[in-house]
């Protein structure tokens, strides 16, 4: 068992000057573990401890903590004199926005932020003034930010959500204090994978834009039923609402493309974040030339505001290239590495399962999966919520921590292999997972729920 005590006195300390120590509320999780170094596959806590990543600081570090490709771009960069001007263009992200035009099917042109969610804020701000509509859709279990539209319907429990509707649309339920109720109307949470309820609300209220995640991947791994994004792109085509890819996480980590290359579905508008710069604060909002001029549209009451002091700040900026530069590299030999490594990790977690005869499964797209204690993969977020074992989940995830393989402590978080992992990484990790199973299945777990116990 890892000894915490140096994660702690920092956490004490830092508590008289950060509320609850811990900057970024989702951060804040048991086990107390303060963070030092990460390297490849690795991170390495204050007190020594080290772990096989599969947090990624939720998402970023597909290439791996530090890869020393994107390092040295950031440190040339540095040494070359880098530094933000705040007025006029620049080389670099000339550079980094003909890349992804390049690249991403989606993206005719496009705008550089700092963070996931100021990008899905300027997407939604773009698609009601394009559309002169101002109601927008979202999904039950999606995160798409921090910001008053979209922060709400995450995890909602079903005691407050109520159950499962279609056609149909659950009242917002808020994840912050703050957001006016005048603002809440406008917001119209559904079911992913329901088409039927797109037509419900759209039938209902003008919308101006629907925004999901194509594989919903803040409660783990839920993947499209086939030809439901296909079909959101007809109800768009039909309603004349501007449909939003949110692919900060499935952005590059998937395919440089995006999901939406994957799917073959051309979103009006995709965002794109965390894995874009491997670990550095970068963001994307592109799509259709004619939706994005209207940040420069000449008339004032046409015209979008988008500024920000650091957008394009040249670090993040050359991070963003190199990592480009990484992913395309023999043919997209990252893409093949991880997908060899996340085939050998399903099929072993499906024979751990198999082996113990639990009630489980493994969901994978790629690089990312998810352990669910549930007997089939989720279609939504009802059916995850009212049959997945969120005890026996955390619990699990405790133990593996315990083990050295950092899994983020709450239920349903994503998994993330990297191109730094390895291998031998894998094997170490489904011998931990194997222990770990155990462990909580084991007797005396009097936490673990019987539900996910062993099928009789
Ligand atoms: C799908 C999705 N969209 C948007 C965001 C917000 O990004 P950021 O935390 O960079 O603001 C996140 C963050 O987890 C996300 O997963």
């Amino acid at each position: 068992m890892p000894s915490h005590i140096e994660s702690q006195k920092l956490l004490k300390k830092n508590k008289n000057y950060i509320p609850g120590g811990v900057v970024s509320v989702n951060r804040g999780i048991e086990p107390e573990i303060a963070f030092a170094r990460g390297k490849g596959s690795r991170i390495w806590d204050v007190d020594g401890n080290e772990y096989i990543d599969y947090h990624a600081a939720f998402g970023p570090h597909f290439l791996g903590h530090n890869d020393p490709y994107v390092t040295e771009a950031v440190i040339r960069e540095l040494r070359d004199g880098a530094s933000l001007f705040g007025s006029g263009t620049t080389k670099l992200e000339g550079q980094l926005a003909e890349l992804i035009c390049k690249h991403v099917p989606a993206v005719e042109s496009l705008q550089m932020l700092n963070t996931g969610s100021e990008a899905t804020y300027q997407a939604l701000r773009l698609g009601r003034a394009a559309t002169g509509k101002n109601h927008i859709i979202k999904m039950q279990g999606g995160y798409n930010g921090w910001h008053n539209d979209v922060a709400c319907n995450l995890m909602t429990p079903l005691s407050e959500l109520g159950s499962r509707r279609s056609p149909g649309e659950y009242s917002f339920q808020a994840i912050s204090a703050g957001i006016p109720p005048e603002h809440q109307r406008l917001v119209h949470s559904i079911n992913f994978n329901d088409l039927e309820s797109v037509r419900y609300v759209c039938e209902k209220y003008p919308v101006g834009a629907l925004i999901t995640e194509p594989v919903l991947q803040n409660v783990g791994i839920i993947k499209p039923n086939p030809g439901y994004l296909n079909g959101l792109r007809a109800l768009a085509d039909e309603f004349g609402f501007v449909l939003i890819f949110d692919e900060v996480k499935t952005g590059f980590r998937h395919a440089i493309g995006g999901y939406a290359s994957i799917a073959n579905v051309r979103p009006d508008l995709v965002v794109f974040g965390k894995a874009v710069a491997n670990g550095y604060p970068m963001a994307i909002l592109g799509g259709r030339r004619d939706l994005m001029e209207r940040f420069v549209d000449p008339s004032a009451s046409k015209r979008v505001l988008l500024a920000g002091t650091y957008n394009a700040h040249p670090l993040p900026t050359v991070a963003a290239i190199a990592t480009i530069e990484r992913l395309l590299m023999n043919g997209g030999e990252v893409y093949r590495h991880v997908e060899a490594l996340g085939e050998i990790m399903e099929a072993g977690v499906q024979a751990i399962i198999e082996t113990m005869s639990l009630n489980a499964v493994i969901v994978r797209q790629g690089s990312a999966f998810c352990v669910y204690f549930m007997d089939h993969a989720p279609q939504d977020w009802h059916d995850l919520a009212s049959s997945h074992d969120f005890e026996l989940d955390t619990a699990f995830r405790r133990a593996l921590v315990d083990r050295g393989i950092y899994a983020f402590p709450q239920a349903t978080k994503q998994y993330s292999l990297s191109a730094a992992h390895t291998q031998a990484d894998v094997q170490t990790t489904l011998r931990q997972i194997e222990e770990s199973l155990n462990f909580v299945m084991g007797a005396g777990q009097e936490t673990v729920s019987m539900r996910a116990r062993p099928k009789s």
